[in-house]
Parts: C-alpha cells; structure tokens; sequence
C-alpha cells in the first residue's frame, strides 16, 4: 500500500521480544503499519509468525501480522516512523547506545519513547540533542492483554510530547496514565515491588512459606485490586483506621534497600524459578504451563471489553 494514503501513522518498535512483538500487534490490530528492528535477525524471522499465533490463541482472525514488517537496519526501521517505540535488553548502556542511534536516524518530529521497566528515562536521554521528544512509555506484558501504559515525562521531555503520546495509546484501546516525575520504577513497579519485598522477606523470615504467601494474596486482597485501589481501600476503609493501621505495623515492614540475602542466595543457587525448575518454589514444566494457561485465560477474561475495539486494522498489508 502507498505511503501516502495510509491514515494510520507509522510507529516504529526497536527490539522483537516479548514485549517488541505485542506493542507491535497492538498498532499492527488498530490498523497502524509497524517496522520493527531487532539486532538478532532471528527475533524478525519470527515476528508476523509470533503475531498470527498471538491472534490465534486470542481469537481474532488473522491478517494484523502483515502490517509488520521486520528490519534489519535501524535506519531503515524508523524512517517515515511518527513514534519510536523502544523495547529492547533492560539494560542502561544499551538504552543509552538505542536512543544516541535513534536521535541522530529517525525523523526529526519523531516522539522517541522507551518501554524500560524501572529506569528513569532522564538516565537513558543524558547528554543527547532533543530530549524534548523523549520519555517513557511503560507496558505491561502482555502488552495486547493488559490495558495500562505509563507515560512518562523526564524533567527535559516537551509537555505535548506527553500529550501527544496519550493520546495515540488511548486511540488505539490502552488506558495511558501520566507518570509526573522520573523516578526509578515509576509508579507500577514500584507498588508491585513494594510488595514482593515484604512477601520475600516474609517467606525468608519463616513467617510463612512461599505457597501460603501467594495463597494470602490470591485469597484475599488479590481479588478486590482489580476493582479497588489501594488508595481507594484507604478511604473506603477511613483515614483514621488506615492510621491506627499503620502505626502498629509499619515499624515491622522490611525496609531494605538492597535484594533479599535470600533472593540472591536463588540465583547464585540456580534456582531461577519455572526455567530452572526450581526457585521460592518446585515446578514441573505441566504446572508452569498450567499457571501460564490460567493466567492468560483470567486475563482474557477480564480484559475482553479492551480487545473488543482493537480488530478495526486487521488484513491489510505492509510488505
Ligand atoms: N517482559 C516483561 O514483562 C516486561 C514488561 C514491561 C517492560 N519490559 C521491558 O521491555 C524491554 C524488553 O523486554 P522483553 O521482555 O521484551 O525482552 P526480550 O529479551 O524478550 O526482548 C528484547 C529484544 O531486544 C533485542 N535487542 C537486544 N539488544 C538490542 C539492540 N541493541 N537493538 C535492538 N534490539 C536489541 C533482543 O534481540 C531481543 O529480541 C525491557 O526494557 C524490559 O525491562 C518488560
């Protein structure tokens, strides 16, 4: 199809993994043609692949594949591209290298946005020309599934930059939130890691074991977060008791700055958890598929009224 008929901008998305491959799928559904770029040239040969088992698995008819095309060349990916979508290693040097390249190749208006899970985006963008342009743009996996995105701005990031960001990602079904400092973890990571700290610390404490734990959270308060917030429950519950709560059991809460001695003990143990078979707790590979199987189901389920609005673009073609 000719460029310039197209209505959709083009996104750009710089890694195929996990999450690379389902942002793509996600403005790939809502009729957007993506070039995706990948420094294993492996991850592009099985991109339209990973896409169309995605869509088969979600049961949604085929064809969102063909509006992303794989790029060996950096260049080559970004050009033509209104947003840059970031999703390669975790890892700082290799963001800083990604967005040096990204400044100096993609189109001058071009909105630059990494998916960095915990890094704050004034570290990756230091010391580069338009920083206006960059900021963060933090998915959940699976990105399709999941309708948060946080959007966030670094202290040199343009306010419509912002804006504009929210923009495309509610126009294409998430639900964009706006981060307004760049602090490490954002808010996401932060409150989820808040909590596997203490529920490390409660294990390795012999508080509980591992299996009790996530039976605590599953059984309880797991199944109102969808629907209630913490801040929320604060209120719901009153200020005062939330208080008279917090009094008590605050001074108990681990408050370590450093990773368990326990959690490093794993690694340093190769117990790194399904993939090894064994870490907090035993897995066979049936009962790691089976979690997996019940994670995705839960989450298509809840999440059906996202996907509902996101076939509009299927079927046509990018090559
Ligand atoms: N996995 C998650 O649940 C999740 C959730 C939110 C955010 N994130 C973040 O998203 C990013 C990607 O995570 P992932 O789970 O998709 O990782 P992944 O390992 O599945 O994919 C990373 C991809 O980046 C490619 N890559 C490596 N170096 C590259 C480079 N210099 N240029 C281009 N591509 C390169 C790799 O070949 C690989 O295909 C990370 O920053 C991660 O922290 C991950």
């Amino acid at each position: 199809m000719d460029d310039v008929n197209r209505q959709k901008d083009r996104i750009a998305v710089i890694g195929a993994g996990l999450m690379g491959h389902g942002i793509a799928q996600v403005f790939a559904l809502a009729g957007h043609p993506v070039r995706v770029y990948d420094a294993q040239p492996a991850a592009l040969d099985s991109l339209r692949d990973r896409i169309a088992a995605n869509l088969d698995q979600l049961g949604i008819a085929r064809g969102a594949e063909k509006l992303v095309s794989g790029h060996a060349d950096l260049g080559e990916a970004v050009s033509g591209a209104r947003f840059v979508f970031e999703a390669a290693l975790e890892k700082l040097e290799v963001k800083q290298a990604i967005f040096a390249d990204l400044v100096r190749l993609a189109e001058p208006d071009a909105l630059l946005a990494s998916n960095t899970s915990v890094i704050p985006i004034g570290r990756i963008a230091e010391g580069l020309d338009t920083r206006h342009r960059i900021l963060g743009t933090h998915w959940w996996n699976p990105p399709y599934l999941i309708p948060l995105v946080e959007v966030v701005g670094a202290a040199d990031t343009a306010p419509d930059a912002v804006e504009t960001m929210i923009g495309l990602l509610a126009s294409v079904g998430k639900t964009p939130v706006h981060v307004r400092k760049d602090v490490a973890g954002f808010v996401g990571n932060r409150l989820q890691h808040a909590l596997w700290r203490e529920a490390i610390a409660i294990v390795a404490d012999g508080i509980a074991d591992a299996e009790t734990v996530d039976t605590v959270v599953k059984s309880s308060f797991g199944l109102r977060l969808a629907v209630l917030g913490p801040i929320e429950n604060a209120d719901l519950v009153g200020a005062d008791l939330t208080l008279d709560i917090h009094n008590v059991v605050l001074p108990h809460l681990n408050r370590s700055p450093d990773p368990s001695p326990y959690l490093k003990q794993l690694v340093e143990d190769g117990r790194l958890g399904m993939k090894s078979g064994h870490g907090f707790r035993v897995w066979t590979p049936q009962q790691a598929a089976a979690l997996r199987a019940r994670v995705l189901h839960h989450l298509k389920t809840t999440a059906t009224s996202h996907l509902g609005g996101l076939n509009g673009g299927a079927g046509r073609d990018d090559s």
